[in-house]
């Protein structure tokens, strides 16, 4: 994979007057025509901002992701979103089971897989995320939990076509420590394997991206991992300027 996917997560962040200011500032440091054939940008941004960034985001490249869904499609579920309206929004790409809304929102491996089949029956592209927290790292059992939180979600699915899967290990989102290069290929050639071996036809083309303290420092070396097709950039995101000089550290 020559292109690599970036997935700036916005999380809980901006306004609309701060996003078209954001995009101003993105554009204006860093057109279009510079990254297009480099890189693929997704924003997951806030369901407040969905249609605002869907339509600055119109007739330019990038494309716009919502943070969560519900796998039903209405129903008594007070505070919930689900596909179809995301769809009605023109979104088409959902970020499933981040470690904010396992650890924070009671996701489950179960809900997360539930939530995966539903995407990927409506066309959806899910960017799932998996990872290990710091004591499941320090106690070797890294390999196990990432096998384990596939293995649910596989237990739901029967393609790969539109999944996207993003390893995340928890001890590194928003702390400033990014996995090594080592590291976080060495997880992505296991996850790699994990596909393949559920999906031998196309398993090798689901794009595998990490996350976790992803800089403009740091992202070059990581994407000369092999096994890393992208990146899932949540603080350095949250600028247009930061966000600009990210990506244009890799071309
Ligand atoms: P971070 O967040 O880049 O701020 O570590 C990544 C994420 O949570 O997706």
């Amino acid at each position: 994979m020559n292109k690599k996917l970036l997935v700036a997560n916005w999380k809980m962040h901006h306004t609309r007057i701060s996003a078209e200011n954001y995009f101003a500032n993105f554009f204006a440091a860093l057109p279009a025509k510079l990254w297009a054939d480099r890189v693929e940008l997704v924003f997951a941004v806030p369901y407040t901002l969905l249609a605002t960034v869907s339509t600055i985001l119109k007739d330019k490249l990038g494309a716009v992701a919502a943070q969560n869904m519900h796998w039903l499609d209405k129903g008594a579920y007070t505070g919930e979103v689900s596909l179809p309206m995301l769809a009605d929004l023109g979104v088409g790409k959902v970020v499933l089971g981040h470690s904010e809304r396992r650890q924070y929102y009671g996701e489950s491996d179960e809900s997360v897989a539930l939530k995966v089949k539903a995407a990927l029956q409506a066309g959806f592209s899910p960017i799932v995320c998996i990872g290990e927290i710091l004591g499941e790292r320090q106690a070797g059992k890294t390999s196990e939990v990432i096998a384990g939180q596939l293995a649910a979600v596989f237990a739901q699915i029967s393609t790969c076509k539109q999944l996207i899967i993003a390893y995340e290990p928890v001890w590194a989102i928003g702390t400033g420590l990014a996995a090594t290069s080592e590291q976080a290929q060495e997880v992505h050639q296991l996850i790699r394997q994990i596909v393949t071996k559920k999906f031998p036809e196309d398993g090798s083309e689901v794009p595998l991206i990490y996350g976790g303290s992803v800089t403009s420092a740091n992202i070059a070396e990581l994407m000369q991992q092999a096994a890393i097709d992208g990146a899932l950039v949540g603080g350095a995101s949250l600028s247009g300027d930061g966000f600009a000089e990210l990506v244009n550290s890799l071309l």
